[in-house]
């Protein structure tokens, strides 16, 4: 992987990753493509109508079904798909916690049960190595150790001990396995500043055979905090992560969650939110959050958003989007799911034009400023 900063604007960065698959231009949004699809769109879509260069997948869920051989088998994840760029994949841990049922955290691994037909199985951070070996990620996560918030200081000190430890396990078996693709370590440490320092400089200071990993993630937010607690977290871990590497926050956020972290130095975001929020009528534009299935839509031949030029405003009206909604016709997830993507894409797009015309702030303040 090669990565080159290509300005910066305060703490905020615009950067360059370049993988196998493709060229990343940063702060960057990666698209939730869980079961190596993003939910009601195929490769095509997100390859020639939103122009994502990088999704992400995840290791549970592909391993559980339809099998991580399987893909193997088929040429890994790029070939299975369809999508030729790249993939980023999780590495189960999160879905393990909140999906499976009876899972057992030791210092070993995670064993869970399947949430989808009750089978146990035992991940440890060589077997996940393994599953995204042969998934074929070009940036893999490892393991870690995700606990709920509030949660009290023993555990969560336990937490960033074992997530240290089994991060060091999977660079020796990644390093052993011949170093295919990228590998990215989790910081976690809730929402303690000391534990997120230990955590973050323990993690960068992992070296095995004089590699180290390839960039660096915050996990462990969102889980139910509040709004500033999150961005202050953010915002004294960023100065321990490395400048020269990528840097990822999992799982975030809201447009504004997104905004704010930019600012406070993260380049790299995936989240649920716009393609979940469409399924449930929820589009995202530029003046705010709009409702579609509200009856003032019914007769209403605009755009969603007339500043908008994705493919589901250029082509059609709110008023066809509201009845699609209702009937609950499966086009609509498409539609309203490319709109969502294509607003959050933007977003980030405009915030890197903004990192190198060196007026980030005027960006942010005006972003804040259309909503209220
Ligand atoms: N997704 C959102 N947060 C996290 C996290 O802390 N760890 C992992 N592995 N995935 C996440
Ligand atoms: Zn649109």
């Amino acid at each position: 992987m090669e990565f080159k900063i290509d300005g910066t604007c305060g703490n905020a960065r615009a950067c360059i990753i370049k993988t196998d698959h493709s060229e990343i231009k940063t702060p960057i949004f990666m698209p939730v493509g869980t079961a190596a699809a993003v939910k009601s769109l195929d490769a095509i879509d997100m390859m020639e109508i939103l122009n994502t260069n990088i999704i992400l997948a995840n290791t549970y869920h592909l391993y559980l079904r339809p099998g991580d051989e399987v893909i193997k088998n088929l040429g890994g994840l790029h070939n299975f798909s369809g999508y030729k760029r790249s993939f980023l994949t999780d590495s189960g841990g999160f879905q393990a916690f909140s999906l499976g049922n009876n899972v057992k955290f030791s210092d070993e691994g995670i064993e869970f049960k399947s949430h989808i037909d009750g089978s146990r199985h035992f991940f440890t951070p060589e077997k996940v190595i393994d599953i995204e070996y042969n998934l074929n990620s070009d940036i893999m996560m490892v393991l870690d150790d995700l606990i709920p918030l509030p949660n009290t200081k023993e555990r969560i000190k336990k937490s960033i001990q074992r997530t240290t430890n089994w991060a060091y396990r999977s660079l020796v078996h990644h390093i052993n396995k011949g170093k295919k693709n990228n590998l990215f370590a989790i910081i976690q440490g809730g929402t303690d500043f000391e534990f997120r320092r230990i955590s973050a400089e323990s993690l960068v200071s992992l070296e095995y055979k004089g590699y180290s990993f390839d960039g660096f993630a915050i996990g462990g937010l969102s889980v139910g905090e509040e709004n500033q607690l999150m961005y202050d977290t953010i915002e004294v871990t960023t100065p321990y992560m490395p400048k020269d590497k990528p840097r990822y926050l999992m799982g975030v956020g809201t447009p504004e969650d997104i905004i704010e972290a930019i600012d406070r130095g993260v380049d790299m975001f995936d989240c649920v939110m716009p393609t979940r929020n469409a399924r449930n009528g929820y589009l995202f534009t530029s003046f705010g959050t709009l409702r579609i299935k509200n009856a003032r839509y019914k007769l209403d031949d605009n755009p969603v958003d007339s500043s908008c030029e994705c493919y589901t405003c250029k082509n059609f009206s709110r008023a066809y989007l509201n009845h699609l909604f209702k009937a609950k016709e499966l086009t609509y997830f498409r539609l309203a799911s490319i709109h969502n993507l294509h607003y959050y894409l933007t977003l980030v797009k405009e915030a890197r034009e903004a990192i190198l015309e060196g007026k980030f702030k005027e960006f942010k303040k005006e972003f804040y400023s259309k909503r209220s």
